[in-house]
């Protein structure tokens, strides 16, 4: 039996949420951007949101083919196949999300992807780009999160931290997911996403970003708080991480030209 859903549609649904991710993202740039630039992009989820607002535009790049393909082409949205640091497009806000800056392995590689991002952006722009830290980031095991699916189905999802090198700064993280209907199992998607990334930590980026020619960098939790009814966001930079960042904790990275 096939699968009612690809592991794309589960992706969405399990580990994104562009409808919080957009107004966040407009709210660090703070001063009513128009491009997004979504690098790493996958099927582009945030690109579609974020061209929800009259004007917007939005450039998704991606390796891969038919996780570009996933969406219908929309007039706002355009969608390039290649490798990130190949495209010139110009952009207010231009983001690397769920841990994609990983992919790029080396320092050297860091620098030049940065630099790459940071002539992309317009006066005023802002890169930004997620990552996790604390007690646990070198840690192995795996976490699970039910998400119901239309059509009455559970998707089980696993985040798994397979490998992690301390030494190194290099971890293998693998999503699994498993279908459910009426508590029996009908899918499984065993190893549906495997990543080889370098965890960069927060000084590294910020680092990286200094020499790749930011003006400023700053760090943003994702604060439960952030939104209002109306889905605006309101963030500020945190100041202190002993109060503000848990032992453990995923933040944005922003740096600005
Ligand atoms: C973890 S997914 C991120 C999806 C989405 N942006 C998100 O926030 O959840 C990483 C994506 O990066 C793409 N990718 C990896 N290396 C790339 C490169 N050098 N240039 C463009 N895309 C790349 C992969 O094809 C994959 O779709």
């Amino acid at each position: 039996m096939t699968p009612p859903f690809d592991k794309h549609d589960l992706y969405e649904t399990c580990v994104q949420s562009p409808r919080h991710l957009a107004p966040l993202l407009r709210a660090v740039h703070a001063k009513d951007p128009v491009v997004l630039g979504e690098d790493f992009a996958g099927t582009a989820a945030l690109s579609y949101e974020w061209v929800k607002r009259d004007g917007a535009r939005a450039v998704a790049v991606d390796l891969d083919t038919e996780a570009l393909a996933k969406h219908p082409d929309h007039p706002a949205v355009s969608k390039v196949v290649s490798d990130v640091r190949t495209v010139p497009d110009a952009c207010d806000v231009l983001f690397v999300g769920n841990f994609s800056i990983g992919y790029l392995h080396t320092r050297r590689e860091l620098v030049e992807y940065l630099r790459h991002a940071r002539e992309r952006l317009n006066p005023g722009g802002v890169f930004v780009c997620d990552t996790y830290g604390g007690e646990s980031a070198f840690l192995t095991g795996e976490v699970h999160r039910p998400h119901p699916m239309p059509g009455g189905y559970l998707c089980r999802y696993t985040w798994e931290q397979r490998h992690a090198d301390p030494l190194t700064g290099m971890v293998t993280d693998v999503i699994h997911f498993r279908l459910e209907k009426a508590g029996v199992i009908e899918h499984e998607m065993f190893d549906a996403f495997v990543y080889e990334w370098r965890l960069w930590s927060v000084p590294e980026l910020r680092d990286a970003m200094d020499e790749a020619g930011f003006a400023k960098t700053q760090v943003y939790a994702k604060l439960a708080d952030a939104w209002d009814d109306e889905g605006n966001a309101y963030v500020e930079p945190v100041k202190d991480a002993e109060d503000e960042l848990d032992e453990s904790f995923i933040v944005m990275v922003a740096g600005r030209v």
